[in-house]
């Protein structure tokens, strides 16, 4: 009999303890305790849950895909009806507050219901031979889009449920069965919307649940052959070895970030500091898309510092479950390296304006000014609340340093002037340029894209439609 806190993983349609008779631990970011524990899953288990999603798939792809988006619309039902539960978790486990877990949990259903309406309408296409030079009006193709087979799935602990049901929903709407691997700090949380799933209807061995350190079953799994397709969300270490693993399948890599937020001299400077404290902040700074630097003329430096520490100071710091603002990250070693990297930047003179204070892993928000380039805070990535600005002499000066940075995924540009909006978006070597904006992943129909070594490959709901089908052709020779 399993412990109240032990939570068992989903094979075949049946939840189950691992032959293994180990469990993962997994202890609450914010108190001295531990939230439960999860399946350490054998290799065997792995190759079964494979093998069982394999079997499940093809009578899944042969079913309409309106009975397709059956599923999904039950499934966005039953998350809505546990919003306060799944949140509960989502805070417990990962050190969310609690309005945002909720929220997550809403914005999750809503993606699912999306994915079902895009899933219904997504189709192939239709060519005539006459367009090519030679060809005939007597040769078509007609296009039909086919599932890929198996999708792997692994999802990162920041958006337990969501960054998993947007890679979940568009497999499953486009006939493929999936085999999903949370990260194991979120894996309760992972658990708890598949639960939700299953009790929509879920066919046995359709998704499979895997449980158990990335670090023991990851590359048995991305090297596996049963696997068709790998959708992954996390850090850019773990993508960019994952990517080696994987052997001609597509990947999806959605990858660590350093976006910058670069104030242009005629910037509304009220509003940027607004979005820059927002987007520097929120989750103590735990998002991808979180901005992780400032870029300000030496001019304009001052004031807009001043406008920053401001709001930095109002932001209320403590538990998640009193819904603060700034919360205790998600472990000591996260907290060790962000603090690792004020320490150097202290080191080399920068100046600290707010914070640098830690309680265990509760770090409070913490602004940086005269951050130079020999600093590792100006290039690499803390997911922590620490803001660094970069005072710069030019426009270009931003634009190069935004562009030598080896992660490409969003940028926040603030200026008053579209003409420069457009220029300087046209220069900047990323996925998204938000013009006064923070940058953010949503709304989450738009597509999501990291260059360089912030990702592979893009997502968003209709992007994923494709990237999780391929092309079937039928030429009809008349
Ligand atoms: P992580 O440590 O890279 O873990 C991500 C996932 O990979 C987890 O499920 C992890 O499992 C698994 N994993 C670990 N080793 C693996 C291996 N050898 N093979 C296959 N899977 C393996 O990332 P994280 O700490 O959860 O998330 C923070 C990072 O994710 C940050 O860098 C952030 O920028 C990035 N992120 C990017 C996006 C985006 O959309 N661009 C969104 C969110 C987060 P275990 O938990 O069991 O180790
Ligand atoms: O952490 C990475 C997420 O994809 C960011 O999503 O911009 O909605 O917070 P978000």
């Amino acid at each position: 009999m399993m412990s109240m806190n032990t939570y068992p993983y989903l094979l075949n349609g049946q939840w189950q303890e691992s032959s293994s008779n180990e469990t993962i631990e997994l202890v609450s970011p914010y108190k001295d305790e531990v939230v439960g524990r999860v399946q350490a899953m054998s290799r065997d288990e792995v190759d079964e849950a494979i093998h069982g999603a394999k079997r499940a798939q093809q009578e899944w792809a042969a079913l309409p895909v309106n009975k397709r988006a059956e599923l999904l619309y039950a499934w966005a039902e039953k998350l809505e009806e546990r919003v306060d539960e799944i949140g509960q978790i989502i805070m417990q486990e990962v050190g969310k507050n609690l309005n945002d877990a909720k929220k997550e949990v809403v914005r999750t259903a809503e993606i699912i219901r999306y994915t079902a309406e895009e899933g219904i309408r997504f189709n192939g296409g239709f060519m005539q031979g006459d367009s090519f030079p030679g060809g005939s009006k007597n040769k078509m193709a007609i296009i039909k889009k086919e599932a890929l087979g198996v999708v792997l799935a692994i999802s990162p602990f920041n958006y337990p449920v969501n960054l998993a049901a947007a890679k979940i929903a568009p497999a499953l709407v486009t006939g493929n069965a999936v085999v999903f691997k949370p990260a194991t700090q979120g894996a309760i949380s992972g658990i708890k919307m598949v639960e939700a799933l299953h009790d929509a209807g879920l066919p046995k061995g359709l998704l499979n649940l895997v449980t158990g350190r990335g670090s023991v079953i990851g590359d048995y799994l991305t090297s596996h052959p049963g696997i068709d397709m790998i959708t992954f969300t996390g850090g850019t270490g773990t993508g960019q070895h994952l990517s080696q693993q994987a052997s001609m399948v597509p990947v999806v890599l959605e990858l660590g970030g350093k976006d910058p937020a670069l104030v242009l001299e005629d910037a509304d400077l009220t509003l940027a500091a607004d979005q820059i404290v927002s987007g520097a902040f929120s989750y103590s700074g735990q998002r991808c898309t979180a901005i992780k630097r400032v870029f300000v003329l030496e001019d304009q430096a001052d004031e807009l510092v001043d406008m920053l520490k401001e709001r930095v100071a109002k932001l209320s710091v403590g538990s998640p479950e009193e819904n603060s603002f700034i919360v205790p990250l998600v472990d000591a070693k996260t907290t060790d390296y962000v603090q690792g990297l004020i320490d150097d930047a202290v080191t080399k003179k920068a100046t600290v304006v707010y914070g640098n204070k830690r309680e265990g892993n509760l770090l409070h928000p913490t602004l940086l000014d005269h951050v130079t380039t020999d600093m590792r805070v100006a290039w690499e990535e803390p997911f922590g609340p620490v803001l660094p600005v970069i005072r710069v002499k030019s426009l270009d000066e931003m634009i190069a340093l935004t562009n030598e940075s080896e992660f490409g995924l969003q940028a926040s540009v603030f200026t008053q002037n579209v003409n420069s909006a457009f220029t300087v978006a046209d220069k900047l070597e990323v996925g998204t340029v938000q013009v006064n904006g923070r940058t953010e992943r949503g709304p989450d129909h738009f597509p999501f894209i990291g260059v360089k070594q912030s990702g592979l490959g893009v997502q968003g709901i209709g992007r994923s439609l494709e990237t999780m089908t391929r092309d079937k052709v039928t030429v009809i020779n008349l």
